[in-house]
């Protein structure tokens, strides 16, 4: 075996020699993005070996846990430079050797791309690849949606770029996208398989020479899907635009492809969900990061309501033994079958093997017996949201629990310092505040308290990782970032309502904006109940000056609590479509009458203007009071727990495409009609004066 090794300035890429086989390693961590030193670093190879008479062949590989993510997606805001992913391929599909693409790990967007350029395909199992671009507000921008469909067929092809789904290397195999699946590490692998092209075993081809048959009926479908779509994203639709050209010259099809891709680039939608891709992983980013995580091994669950089954599932589907707490036996056994549903439901839904489904229902014991949490690493309690009750489960779990047990307190709203005050040990006391259900939804506030120890907090971030949530660092106040904001903002759909719109409307309005369900509905799903309690919790604090709507509160008096009790603010009789209770709307007119309002129209775009502009000053006080680290974070919390659109970015984005200083003249004008609800934060005017964007505290 003869080698040479020759290395590039920035070492993204190595090259060596083997036999006759130039092998390619791209090298830069952590997941070989094709940012511009990789793509001058894969054209300087590529021109090497195709000048060297020793070599015959190329193998590309990626060196790590991926051949390549993809495009470097912190690229895209910048001014492009240096060789385009394009010219890379060019390069590699014209050359005068065929290459062999040794794919591992991930093989994503421009990364598959790459691929799809080279002659042959080998993957290694495990191997995931994917053209996700339009998770990204993209479009495959080098040949992706021309090459795919000449291996794949049309429908195929359409399917997996519109959704951006993930397959594996034997499914790509069947689908045609790999040649072969090697064994062992995919140098090796590719090595082997450049070989048997060597040796005339194997047939190297252009992936450019194959052709796409028309598809009529799959294209028409996937263009029905995209009208019905609310919203409707730029990205999709071009992406089929694109994929409709495949079936013609593939010169053609590239050069649509490209101009589509650029305009995409260049748009809002991406911009907004690239950052919501960046939002989510730079939560992470905390001043405890560095801190030792403590192992948890066992966990306890305190409470079998709702909160608690859910945040159970969660644990056993992430691999831990869980003890659950309840009250009675019955309810226990209840707690137990709920979870045993919920885990049927991942297996459903292909998240769970059976085995693995068998080993969580072994890993849960549910009782009564709290003295069975001595031994536990981490206890949550999930029990009634009042704080007599947490205090005096806090002071029993202080009593029970062994020395170094993490006490986390899943409340929702309540002052985390007297939960822990609480106990002798407050340092012991975290927040960890899942959302309904708590199996599914991605978001966990993870809420330090003052006398928190910092490495309560490194753990609840790791552990975040093994249970597949985004974790949010908050401080403590009413309601931490998300609920807080909510409760705000809420006032402002009530506000407009009370005003001259009514809950239909203030619904669509912003579902057309792109939430998937307005306010209004949401209420009527959750439960009417939930916000009542709240606003009793508070009446006693709430301030004389402020706008008061007894709408809610009158509804939920008629024991209307919305879908659970047949009606609430809409009826939920099985009546087509989704009416407004009458009843409900007489009680509106009747609290419109009593306060002297005479009603006035909003157009859509009025609604959700106060409503989202209410959403991002409450968070801006978040953000001045220190309860959240950063704006991503708050835009983290509001897309991955209340179902912000993503593809506006989260409310500090989209605040920045609107502009501080257009938002602070909203307030002002706002403010002529309720002074005390409207009010500029501090931070929104100093930013405004000083022409800053929120983009530009997140440290990017
Ligand atoms: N560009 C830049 N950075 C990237 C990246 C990319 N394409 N993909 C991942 N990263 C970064 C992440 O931001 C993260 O950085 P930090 O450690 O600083 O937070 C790091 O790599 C590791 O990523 P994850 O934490 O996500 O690691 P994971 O193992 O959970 O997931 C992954 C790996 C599946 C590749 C996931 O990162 C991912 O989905 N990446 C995006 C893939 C993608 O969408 N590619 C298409 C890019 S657009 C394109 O290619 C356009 C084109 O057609 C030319």
């Amino acid at each position: 075996m003869s080698a040479q090794a020759t290395t590039s300035a920035e070492t993204v890429v190595t090259l060596d020699v083997v036999d006759g086989i130039g092998v390619i390693a791209m090298t830069r961590p952590p997941v070989n993005a094709l940012g511009e030193a990789l793509r001058s670093g894969l054209i300087d190879a590529l021109t090497d070996l195709n000048g060297r008479d020793d070599v015959q062949a190329i193998v590309l590989h990626g060196e790590g846990r991926a051949f390549s993510a993809g495009a470097d997606i912190r690229e895209f805001g910048r001014p492009p430079s240096g060789p385009t992913l394009p010219d890379v391929l060019n390069l590699m599909l014209d050359g005068p050797k065929p290459v062999i693409a040794a794919l591992h790990g991930v093989a994503m967007g421009g990364g598959l791309e790459l691929a799809l350029a080279a002659h042959v395909r080998v993957g290694v199992p495990g191997l995931r690849v994917a053209l996700p671009e339009v998770k990204l507000g993209l479009l495959p921008g080098a040949g992706g949606t021309q090459r795919l469909p000449r291996l794949t067929g049309l429908a195929i092809a359409q399917a997996m770029i519109l959704s951006g789904r993930e397959v594996s290397a034997e499914e790509a195999l069947s689908l045609g996208i790999l040649d072969r699946i090697g064994s062992g590490a995919a140098r090796e692998a590719g090595i082997a398989a450049a070989r048997e092209v060597l040796a005339g075993k194997l047939s190297p081809r252009r992936t450019d020479d194959l052709t796409v048959a028309p598809d009529a009926e799959a294209m028409a479908a996937a263009q029905a899907r995209l009208d019905a779509a609310r919203p409707q994203l730029d990205a999709p639709c071009k992406a089929l635009q694109a994929l409709a050209a495949a079936t013609g010259p593939i010169t053609e099809g590239l050069a649509l492809e490209r101009r589509l891709f650029l305009e995409l680039r260049e748009g809002p939608e991406r911009q907004a969900l690239a950052h919501a891709f960046f939002a989510e992983r730079g939560t992470a980013r905390i001043p405890e990061t560095d801190l030792p995580a403590r192992e948890i091994a066992s966990v306890g669950v305190i409470g079998g309501g709702t909160m608690g089954v859910g945040i159970a599932t969660a644990f056993l589907l992430a691999g831990y033994p869980v003890r659950l707490i309840e009250t009675e036996a019955a309810r226990a056994e209840a707690a137990a079958a709920a979870i045993g549903r919920n885990l049927d439901g991942a297996v459903k839904r292909g998240k769970m093997s059976a085995e693995a489904r068998a080993a969580a229902a072994d890993a849960l014991r549910a009782g009564c017996d709290m003295t069975t949490l001595a031994d536990v690493d981490l206890v949550v309690e999930a029990v009634f949201e009042e704080m007599s009750v947490k205090i005096e489960l806090m002071r029993r779990l202080d009593a029970i629990c062994k020395p170094g047990a993490i006490l986390g307190t899943n409340t929702s709203y309540l002052d985390v310092n007297e939960i822990a005050a609480a106990t002798s040990r407050p340092e012991a006391v975290i927040g960890l505040h899942f959302f309904s259900p708590a199996h599914v939804m991605r978001l966990l506030e993870v809420v330090v308290a003052d006398a928190t120890a910092p490495d309560l907090v490194s753990t609840a971030f790791a552990l975040a990782r093994q249970l597949n949530k985004v974790p949010v660092r908050s401080r403590v106040c009413d309601g931490f970032i998300g609920n807080r904001i909510l409760a705000h903002y809420r006032k402002s759909t009530e506000y407009v309502v009370l005003d001259g719109a009514d809950f239909a409307q203030v619904d669509r309005a912003l579902e057309e904006f792109g939430f998937a369900m307005g306010p209004f509905a949401v209420s009527d799903l959750a439960g009417l109940d939930i916000g009542m309690l709240t606003r009793r919790r508070k009446a006693a604090t709430r301030p004389a000056e402020e706008r008061y709507s007894r709408v809610a509160d009158r509804i939920c008096e008629q024991q209307w609590f919305g879908r659970k009790s047949g009606r609430g603010f809409y009826l939920h009789d099985g009546t087509e479509g989704r009416p407004q209770n009458p009843d409900a709307l007489r009680i509106l007119a009747e609290e419109r009458a009593a306060e002297g309002i005479s009603p006035r129209s909003f157009t859509d775009q009025e609604i959700v203007d106060r409503c989202m502009t209410a959403m991002i000053s409450e968070a801006v006080r978040v953000l001045e009071e220190g309860i959240a680290l950063r704006p991503a974070d708050i835009d983290a919390v509001e897309l991955f727990g209340y179902g912000f659109p993503r593809h506006l970015g989260g409310p500090m984005h989209y605040a920045d495409s609107i502009g501080i200083a257009n938002l602070v003249a909203r307030v002002e004008a706002y403010a002529d009609e309720d002074p005390h609800y409207w009010q500029v934060p501090e931070l929104m005017r100093q930013m405004a004066r000083e022409g800053r964007r929120f983009a530009d505290l997140n440290g990017e």
